[in-house]
């Protein structure tokens, strides 16, 4: 048994994980345990998305501390938690993974998706971190074992978020803390306004190739008009209406940097097989079922987070 602050002297290429209990065997491919079946699964438009742009949102690339001050705003975790264990679900490219890494804990980072490769090229060569290939409903985790478990960024791209939900508070811990955010859902007539739960359904249906380069063109097409329109009205409801995440009033990066986040961001929210919003209710319903204990749910921006602990 290798532990895992061994592992990256003893990294694995290519082999597999037998399971003498139950036969079955696991495949590791570059350096990744998988535990998904070969073929595509409903999450690979995010497989595309990160391995277009692995780097993109990471800290180190940006230069900014974006997703730093998210990661411990969201789970509210102390900078130092040398000797836990924490689960990260949903990485895509590990761009919270650095920061979970940089408490000094084990980190345990998993994905559905082909988005692992991503993060293994991101953080693949911490000493601290594990990257699997799994799906949140189906864990090869032990349950009551985690310090603390995150998911940023995922829950409304599941096809159940609530089942979701409780698969991930199984892993956690007696005493273990749990924080995931997920979109917020408006009040219906506020909700009726986000133009891409029109469009969603039949973009989502486009090879990736094709709507990449579409959002791509659409981005670069669109860009000055949008920057104009922001600037005359102060309000940015064009790029809105375009379905373009325009951050130019909020993160200062140079320009080229500002499109490839709106490509990124325009792909991820027309290719999704799921959407799923949730409203504040639902979420500290999720943590009660849980019989979660400490519950924090809030709204932040235009998602709801929530925090809680196991008894
Ligand atoms: C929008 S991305 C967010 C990635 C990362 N957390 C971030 O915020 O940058 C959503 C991620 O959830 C993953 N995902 C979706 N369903 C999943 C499941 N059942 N199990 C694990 N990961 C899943 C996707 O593959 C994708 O990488």
């Amino acid at each position: 048994m290798i532990s895992i602050t061994d592992k990256v002297k003893h990294r694995i290429r290519l082999g597999s994980l037998n399971c003498s209990a139950c036969a079955r065997s696991y495949p590791i491919t570059n350096f990744i345990p998988r535990f998904v079946a070969r073929q595509k699964n409903y999450a690979e438009s995010f497989g595309y998305e990160w391995s277009r742009h692995w780097q993109t949102q990471l800290d180190r690339y940006s230069g900014l501390p974006i997703s730093r001050e998210r990661f411990f705003r969201e789970t509210g975790w102390d900078k130092q938690l040398n000797g836990q264990i924490i689960l990260e679900a949903g990485s895509g490219a590990g761009r919270f993974t650095e920061h979970a890494a940089s408490t000094g804990a084990t980190v345990i980072s998993f994905d559905y998706s082909s988005a692992v490769e991503a993060n293994y090229r991101n953080n693949g060569n911490s000493q601290n971190v594990l990257i699997v290939q799994a799906s949140i409903y189906e864990m090869p985790f032990r349950e009551d074992y985690f310090d603390k478990v995150f998911c940023i960024g995922v829950m409304q791209h599941t096809p159940d978020p609530q089942k979701a939900f409780i698969c991930l508070s199984k892993a956690l811990k007696s005493g273990g803390k749990i924080a995931i955010d997920v979109y917020q859902k408006y009040k219906w007539w506020k909700q009726v306004t986000i133009t891409r739960y029109y469009v969603r359904p039949l973009t989502k249906k486009i090879p990736f190739p094709e709507l990449y380069s579409f959002c791509r063109l659409w981005v670069k097409f669109w860009w000055p008009f949008i920057g104009l329109s922001a600037k005359l009205t102060g309000r940015r409801f064009l790029n809105r209406f375009l379905l373009i995440p325009d951050y130019r009033d909020i993160h200062t990066f140079s320009d080229e940097m500002h499109r490839e986040w709106a490509t990124l961001d325009s792909f991820d929210m027309l290719s999704a097989a799921y959407d799923f919003p949730q409203s504040k209710g639902s979420v500290i319903s999720w943590f009660k079922k849980a019989g979660l204990t400490e519950v924090d749910v809030n709204y932040g921006g235009s998602l709801v987070v929530g925090r809680g602990s196991k008894k």
